[in-house]
């Protein structure tokens, strides 16, 4: 099949890419950049697995092609953190708040929650979940995403950020962690 030539930014940095026409922009972001943090849960725009920013709003990736984004400005979850490490508010509000359990929807959950918050900065919990619901959580934990939400729009007004906990298993084997967690 022929293909395209595109240009696009993705979380900063320029590419040059020859797609097919039929490529979507989640195939892209993940077999094409390795960007694998967008993550795919039904291709057919119901779950938000595969939510990213395309220019600055939400967008479930899995019906966008590749072709609408050329001259894009994209973000993903990768580029939400600071090149030095530092978690976004919202990743690190979902760490505090226990906003995750398989981790599957995370990624989705905390771009759709970026743009709301983007377009409100003080969002009720009524408004949380209006903003949320077309992301799909199997594990049902709505209750702790809407928290996080909450608690990360505080840290952005300026409110206090609770004190980073380190990574579970920072530093530790497999076996080590197992071994913590033990009754
Ligand atoms: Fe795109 Fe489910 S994979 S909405
Ligand atoms: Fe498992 Fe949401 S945490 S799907």
């Amino acid at each position: 099949m022929s293909t395209v030539p595109i240009t696009l930014t993705v979380n900063g940095e320029r590419h040059e890419l020859e797609v097919e026409p039929r490529l979507l922009l989640v195939h892209l972001v993940r077999d094409r950049l390795g960007l694998t943090g967008t993550h795919v849960g039904c291709d057919t725009s119901n779950c938000g697995a595969c939510t990213i920013h395309l220019d600055g709003e939400a967008v479930k990736s899995c019906t966008v092609l590749a072709v609408q984004a050329d001259g894009a400005e994209v973000t993903t979850i990768e580029g939400m953190a600071s090149p030095d490490g530092t978690l976004h508010p919202l990743q690190q509000a979902f760490w505090d708040d226990h906003a995750l359990q398989c981790g599957y929807c995370t990624p989705g959950m905390i771009m759709s929650a970026a743009d709301l918050l983007a377009r409100n900065p003080d969002p009720s919990e009524e408004e949380v979940r209006h903003g949320l619901e077309g992301n799909l959580c199997r594990c049902t934990g709505y209750h702790n995403i809407v928290k996080a939400v909450r608690s990360a729009a505080k840290m952005q007004s300026g409110g206090t950020m609770t004190t980073p906990a380190p990574p579970q298993g920072a530093g530790q084997t497999a076996e080590a962690v197992a071994e913590g967690i033990k009754p």
